[in-house]
């Protein structure tokens, strides 16, 4: 049983991680064009690295919830039984890691990694971006960065996620609105190839008509009492 599992800001919501689109999300604060885009940092570095701050800031006091540590234990069981979890994340929090999960796939980049826009160098840190802070591989000032996809840039691991997409059994999307192509574009892939698939959403995600089964409410709720099926079922 190979299992492909595709999270969004949703199940970091009752981590008290805000979500994007929902009202008061993220995106109804700033201009994503200003904060999410390489031109945006290009203008105005300053502001996207006070951006990406206040987010670092906000991800230091938040712990994960029981879909989280839900998700990390369904891959322990899977594993004891020659079972697969496949957990591809759009989320750039490190919330899965802390919850226990090993192999995270973040294709959206992390938050808590700063990247070198100079030589690209990567280091993991929790700390603020200082444009001052010359980069340790190439000894360049002004390139620090979040290690985050930006808009107009190209997601990370889509190989491994198209491979791994094309041999589950099951594709499961847990909170997301089903707004931002590729990841938006999975579960179509999955009909496709005859996968079955189930969404977990606080509410209808855009692509709700696409999924075969469909559960709605908390991800805190909802996801922990998902895996216990799906372990009941093995
Ligand atoms: N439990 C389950 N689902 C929830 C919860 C909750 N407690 N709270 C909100 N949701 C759902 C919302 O209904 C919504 O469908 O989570 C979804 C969040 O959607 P978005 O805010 O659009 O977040 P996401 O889908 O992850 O955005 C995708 O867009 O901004 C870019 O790169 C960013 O990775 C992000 C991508």
């Amino acid at each position: 049983m190979k299992i492909f599992v595709l999270t969004g800001a949703g199940i970091s919501a009752e981590s008290g991680l805000g979500t994007f689109r929902d009202k008061d999300g993220v995106w109804t604060k700033y201009d994503l064009a200003e904060v999410a885009t390489p031109e945006g940092f290009a203008k105005d570095p300053a502001k996207v690295r006070a951006f990406y701050n206040a987010r670092r800031a906000n991800l230091a006091g938040a712990a994960p919830n029981a879909a989280h540590f839900a998700l990390a234990r369904l891959a322990v069981e899977l594993a004891a039984r020659g079972d697969d979890l496949f957990l591809c994340t759009q989320n750039v929090d490190d919330l899965h890691e802390k919850a226990g999960s090993k192999r995270v796939i973040h294709m959206h980049g992390e938050l808590a990694v700063t990247r070198c826009a100079h030589c690209q160098a990567l280091r993991p840190d929790v700390g603020p971006l200082i444009a001052e802070t010359a980069c340790e591989a190439c000894g360049r000032t002004g390139g620090a960065r979040p290690h985050v996809v930006w808009f107009g840039e190209t997601p990370l691991f889509m190989d491994e996620i198209e491979d791994a997409l094309s041999e589950a059994d099951l594709f499961v999307a847990i909170g997301t609105s089903g707004s931002v192509y590729p990841a938006a574009g999975f579960v179509a892939e999955a009909r496709a190839m005859g996968i079955a698939t189930c969404e977990i959403n606080l509410e209808p995600s855009a692509n709700a008509y696409v999924f075969d089964e469909k559960l709605y409410g908390p991800a805190g709720e909802v996801v922990p009492a998902w895996v216990e099926r799906v372990l009941a079922a093995l």
